[in-house]
């Protein structure tokens, strides 16, 4: 039903004629200077248990525990990362597509701390120009240096702000669902990872052979801020360190990374080129400024530590001329974002603006008139209308 094709559909809509313009995403368009970005500031948090249930409180936060000696070197590792995958594996079911739901929830319990203030009211019912999940905003940052996966991002303006969510693309169907045992077991391998260094209280120890459960999730919510653009993200957080210098978040917030060890130059080079892109932009964008990267042997065993900083690790590529460059995965932001605000501008919850990108190609839209598939569910629209 894309309402760029027949407009007369639907007469009570103002949808230009034309279709929306195009967004080129190819880094030699988005070179620049860093562009203005606000480190984000915690505005809340919320938890969810084994189950996937909701929680308004950080009961599944944890607290970084590294294995004494790990900063001389010394640690002996060894920590098997298979161990418990046919037994102690409980998998999140990835066909339930929860969208914005649990992100929302916060809001529709917390709305009071998003109005606007008395000055400067836009008559917003949330004061922000965006509200998304960091591993959308992540995707959009790394959009001009990806070269295998699409995206399909689904966007509403609903009272003044712009939501933005996910759709699972046909091919990210596909290779899911054909996910090979091998896969299954990396994707595990990252989840016990996180049981080896994570305690559930400041001062307790790890318990690695705990069942992961991948339903669970202690997520912050912050305020940010890119450019002319405001905006309410919320990510998951692996942990805590309770010896933090810095101890209020985002800052003593730390992200757990696994990588292959690396045995030649080659996968060096790889690994600064495709996964610090990964890891540098999942990060940045909340404000965490420590990732402990695990790095395992053919074997599936950690073999060594290692922590990068987040603000260090774009010097680590800058010698690479074939690599990333921090400026452009946020001027493309940036960019689209303006793009988002040019074009979607029917306030309306049962309208859907359906942007897609595969690598190569510019960033298209749709327009869905009455879409079965919101992006901002009728419960929240109730919620927040009273
Ligand atoms: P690694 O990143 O160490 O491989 P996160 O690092 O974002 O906290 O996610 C924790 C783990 O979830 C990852 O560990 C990985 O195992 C799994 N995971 C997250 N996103 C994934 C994706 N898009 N595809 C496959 N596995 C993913
Ligand atoms: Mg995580
Ligand atoms: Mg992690």
């Amino acid at each position: 039903r894309g309402l760029g094709q027949d407009p007369s559909d639907s007469p009570r809509l103002k949808i230009p004629h034309v279709s929306p313009p195009s967004l080129k995403t190819h880094p030699s368009c988005h070179q620049g200077s860093f562009p203005f970005y606000r480190l984000p500031s915690e505005l809340g948090f919320f938890s969810l248990d084994e189950k996937r249930c909701y929680h308004g409180d950080g009961r599944r936060l944890r607290y970084l525990s590294l294995p004494v000696g790990m900063d001389s070197g010394g640690a002996s590792l060894g920590w098997d990362l298979m161990d418990g995958f046919e037994d102690r594996y409980v998998r999140r079911n990835e066909d339930e597509k929860e969208g914005l739901l649990h992100l929302l929830t916060w809001v529709k319990e917390n709305r009071g701390l998003l109005r606007a203030n008395g000055r400067s009211d836009s008559g917003r019912l949330v004061d922000r120009d965006f509200v998304s999940w960091r591993g959308h905003l992540t995707k959009i940052l790394c959009t001009p240096y990806e070269t295998q996966e699409g995206w399909i991002l689904a966007v509403t303006l609903f009272k003044g702000t712009l939501y933005i969510s996910e759709r699972e693309t046909a091919a990210s169907y596909k290779r899911r669902k054909e996910r090979t045992r091998e896969q299954e077991k990396l994707m595990y391998s990252g989840y016990k990872f996180e049981s080896h260094l994570c305690a559930d209280s400041p001062d307790g120890s790890p318990c690695p052979s705990e069942v992961v459960n991948t339903n669970e999730a202690f997520c912050s919510v912050l305020l940010g801020r890119l450019a002319s653009h405001s905006f309410l993200v919320s990510g998951e957080v692996d942990c805590k360190d309770p010896s933090s210098s810095n101890p209020s978040p985002p800052s003593c917030y730390v992200e757990l990374k696994t990588s292959a060890q690396m045995r030649s130059p080659h996968q060096e080079r790889s690994f600064h080129r495709y996964k610090l892109l990964k890891w540098w932009c999942q990060s940045f964008l909340l404000g965490i400024p420590l990732i402990v990267a695990g790095f395992r042997n053919p074997q599936g065993r950690i073999v060594s530590l290692e922590k990068f900083r987040t603000s260090a690790i774009p010097q680590l590529v800058r010698g690479d001329r074939q690599s990333w460059d921090p400026a452009v995965c946020m001027n493309f932001c940036n960019a689209f974002l303006s793009h988002i605000k040019k074009v979607v501008t029917t306030d309306d919850p049962r309208v859907v603006f359906v942007f897609s990108w595969e690598p190569g190609q510019d960033v298209t839209c749709t327009v869905e008139a009455d879409s079965d598939h919101l992006v901002v569910p009728e419960w929240y629209v109730q919620a927040l209308s009273q």
